[in-house]
């Protein structure tokens, strides 16, 4: 998009005047003339202030016809509403809560000639008169957002184009599932839903539209939400060196800024802004076996059986589009499943879960006894053309229609449509080509012009084009699914995976990366776009296991398989006509060994993984975290330490990942570790690091490449580290979630890098699959330990909730012992404290009896 600068002939102030007394002033000469002209294509340019009075939480500006309020939903949290012409946008959201929206936080007025603005408390927000200019800082005078002194706000015609300085040290993290690497500087991209089939790493758009981004500088997090849903697009430092921009073809200027100090705040913020992903059923995080398509009934066993013989821990298979009758949604192929029902049940029986795709183009199947397509006709549930007919558009089942998700109405219909599936027993819902995709179509979706109805609070009650609606559309596809699900099983967590969605859509639905490629280039993009995902808001996301498109070498999926383990979904997944891509498949038994050694490590991790869920459905904070997340302060210039680590990624605050950056080269590489000590996950050793206890904060004489540690890449192993000061939680191996671990819960201590130092660790835990966590039903231990100058002492709180645990005792292990323990006592008594020296630990068995425990072991 192509914008001018401040107009040379009229500010903004004329253009009220103009609009008065133009008849008269059109003909007295050149320089009016030209003004008229751009008057005329809507050119509204806000570069000074013209007016401006208190808000109680913030201040209202008017600059000419415009109108610009900046408002404080919270000390940490601005929203700015700028409209052109004399009313403010609708104010009203599809991403935010409205409770959130409507919240005010008292502000201090400020005005004198030269600026007017508030202060929140922690922010201060200046707006210089003239030229028109905000600039938001911290209480410490920090600069978090700063409007580019030549570049004001620009209406042209209904699009406008917002300008922010971007110093040279500033990152940029965010906007969903966009490839590319982590830290978005340098880079442009636009908010447009797309069926991105086999896409690159320089696609864009793909398949979701999350037009939020964090801003790290120096330690310090801020954010910026474009709350818009028409084709938005985001520059960074790429149009205007040293800024960035963000702007829309039409629709509301909406946007809120964020202010940390913390990244983790700034991520808390968001949440508080749109919600977080609410508390997944436990077998989601299990090891899931897909694929375009497993069909017959008989081929769908075999798979489910072999992932039994060969004891491959997993909890679900997905049925892809072939299980239906001719593609219709909610039909299933009595041909190719004969069964069906039976064979749900049997699957169930060996504890795996069944996912079935419900794509939402209706078939265009009149007169077939088809009741999606009778109902929605006869509720009036389908999107429409310009003309008011009915829009139809060919995908898989042929000529479709679409329902009309906008509308509360056709939502809570389409929610009805699950009522048979669930009664059979059907787990979890894939929400696929909801950008919409449309075949035979260059556009790949509806055209522009179709017509959507609005009907939901907040928004005014209206019909809107497609080119408002595109995409929200897979957003509000997946949430009638959720709230459906919720309806027709109170009790039960819904599992809702979509592949479009829009900020906020993770209150609905997991999501996935779409059509991924089964190249090494694909298994490293999993990172930075899981991370970002997970930073935007979609903390419950995997990319296809292996690749979707293409079928892997058998190391690749072997390393694939590796990384997965660790990431929030881990879901093997490839497209028809592929080789297979199960886990047995595709290798020798030795490949087969390690894969399962992987997912085993996956469910031995399950306590954790799922403490670490319930902390996202809590607050927000990502399963998968880039390294600055955590330790935003680690680097010396404090710079994130993502930008040296190539691909590392955490899970949960304690568990650091290292894949190869390049995993088909045979080159050794360095991990980057952060500065607080760490302990090879697999050995038990500690990880040797000079400086690991400096305090790299305004040191300058401790150099980062300290934090670096060599690596030899080799396709049966993958470095990870588990954080010195942690607790984790390892649990009995089982094959899936469902069935109960038996055996005591192991406690690995990993102490602190220095005497004195402090660690912790906590677990949550409940039945993993209903409400009953809400009325009090769940389980809830936090640990502790100290390093002290002759060993540790480890403390468990007493348990919280009332949910009772699978174990009776504690295996406490303690790593980083050289030498066996000289006494062990416990709160309940005195214990033996075994000495295992190539893992480096003592281990300590104790009796869980719910009360608080404490242990000390000396060494
Ligand atoms: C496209 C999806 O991205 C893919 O995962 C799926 O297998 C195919 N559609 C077929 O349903």
């Amino acid at each position: 998009m192509l914008l001018r600068r401040r107009s040379q002939y009229a500010s903004w102030s004329f253009v009220h005047l103009l609009s008065l007394t133009l008849p008269v002033l059109v003909s007295f000469g050149f320089t009016i003339r030209s003004f008229a002209a751009e008057s005329a294509a809507g050119h509204i340019s806000l570069d000074r202030v013209t007016n401006a009075h208190a808000l109680p939480n913030g201040v209202e500006i008017r600059s000419g016809s415009a109108i610009m309020q900046i408002t404080a939903l919270r000390k940490d949290l601005l929203r700015v509403r700028i409209g052109a012409t004399e009313t403010l946008p609708e104010d009203a959201s599809w991403a935010v809560l409205a409770a959130s929206r409507t919240a005010q936080s008292p502000t201090e007025y400020k005005s004198d000639e030269h600026s007017v603005g508030f202060s929140t408390g922690d922010l201060v927000v200046t707006i210089e008169r003239n030229p028109l200019l905000m600039t938001v800082k911290d209480a410490q005078g920090n600069v978090i957002v700063q409007d580019i002194a030549d570049r004001p706000i620009e209406f042209h015609g209904n699009s406008f184009r917002v300008y922010k300085q971007s110093p040279e040290d500033e990152h940029y993290f965010g906007l969903g599932d966009k490839p590319g690497p982590l830290d978005r500087r340098n880079e442009a991209f636009v908010d447009w839903n797309t069926d991105a089939f086999g896409w690159q790493e320089s696609t864009d758009p793909i398949y979701k539209s999350i037009p939020w981004f964090m801003t790290f500088r120096h330690g310090i997090a801020g954010g910026i939400f474009l709350d818009n849903t028409w084709r938005t697009t985001f520059d960074f430092d790429k149009e205007v060196r040293d800024g960035y921009s963000f702007g829309a073809d039409n629709g509301p200027l909406d946007y809120y800024i964020f202010y940390g100090p913390s990244p983790k705040q700034v991520e808390e913020e968001w949440a508080w802004l749109v919600g977080t992903v609410p508390l997944p059923p436990m077998w989601t995080l299990g090891f899931q076996q897909s694929r375009y398509s497993y069909y017959p009934q008989s081929e769908v066993e075999r798979i489910a059986h072999t992932l039994r013989e060969d004891r491959i821990p997993a909890d679900a298979i997905y049925l892809d589009i072939d299980y239906q009758f001719k593609y219709w949604p909610f039909t299933v192929d009595p041909k190719r499943f004969p069964h069906f029902d039976d064979m749900i049940r049997e699957l169930h029986a060996e504890h795996i879960r069944t996912v079935l795709i419900t794509d939402l183009h209706i078939a265009k199947q009149p007169n077939q006894n088809y009741k999606p397509y009778d109902e929605g006709i006869a509720g009036d549930h389908f999107v429409k053309n310009s003309d008011g007919s009915i829009y139809t558009g060919v995908v898989w089942p042929g000529p479709a229609v679409f329902p009309d998700f906008t509308q509360k109405s056709s939502r809570d219909w389409w929610g009805t449509l699950y009522s048979d599936f669930v009664q059979k027993g059907i787990a979890g819902f894939w929400n696929d080509m909801n950008e919409p995709a449309i075949f035979e179509v260059a556009s790949k979706t509806m055209p522009d012009d179709t017509q959507h109805r609005i009907e939901e609070p907040g928004f005014k009650t209206r019909t809107a084009t497609h080119l408002e609606i595109h995409n929200v559309f897979g957003m509000e596809n997946s949430r009638g699914t959720y709230e459906g699900l919720r309806k027709l099983d109170p009790n039960v967590r819904p599992f809702v995976l979509t592949r479009a969605s829009y900020a906020g859509g993770h209150r609905y639905a997991a999501t996935w990366t779409g059509d991924n490629s089964s190249t090494w280039n694909h298994l490293r993009q999993t990172g930075p776009q899981l991370m970002n995902l997970g930073l935007s808001g979609f903390g419950l996301a995997g990319a296809d296991v292996g690749g979707f498109a293409g079928s892997p070498q058998p190391d690749l999926l072997t390393k694939w398989i590796e990384v997965a383990a660790f990431q929030p979904i881990d879901r093997d997944h490839t497209s028809m006509g592929t080789y297979p891509q199960e886990p047995w498949e595709n290798g020798t038994t030795e490949d087969l060994n390690v894969r399962r050694r992987f997912i085993e490590t996956r469910y031995r991790l399950m306590s954790y993984l799922y403490t670490t869920a319930e902390e996202m459905s809590r607050t927000g904070i990502p399963i998968m975290r880039p390294l600055f997340l955590e330790f935003p302060n680690a680097s010396k210039d404090r710079h994130p330490l993502d930008l040296n680590t190539n691909n590392e990624f955490l899970v949960g605050p304690d568990l650091l990942i290292a894949p190869s950056p390049y995993p088909d080269m045979r080159d050794d590489y360095q991990a980057v570790l952060p500065p607080v000590g760490w302990y090879d996950f697999w050995t038990g050793e500690q990880v040797p690091m000079k400086g690991l206890e400096a305090q790299r904060v305004g040191n300058d004489n401790v150099p980062d490449n300290d934090l670096q540690i060599n690596l030899h890449p080799s396709i049966d192993m993958l470095p990870v580290f588990a954080r010195a000061g942690s607790i984790i939680p390892i649990q009995p191996l089982v094959e899936s979630t469902d069935i109960k671990p038996s055996g005591p819960l192991t406690l690995r201590v990993y102490p602190p890098a220095r005497p004195g130092g402090e660690c912790s660790g906590s677990l949550y835990l409940d039945d993993g699959i209903s409400y009953a966590y809400q009325k009090g039903d769940f389980l809830r231990l936090k640990f502790s330990c100290e390093r002290t100058a002759t060993g540790v002492t480890v403390k468990i709180s007493p348990r919280e909730g009332s949910y009772t645990p699978w174990w009776t005792q504690f295996n406490v292990e303690i790593y980083g012992a050289d030498k066996p323990a000289a006494s062990a006592t416990s709160s309940l008594g005195a214990v033996q404290a075994a000495y295992d020296s190539e893992h480096h630990r003592l281990t300590v068995v104790i009796a869980d009896d719910g009360k608080a425990a404490e242990l000390s072991v000396i060494y």
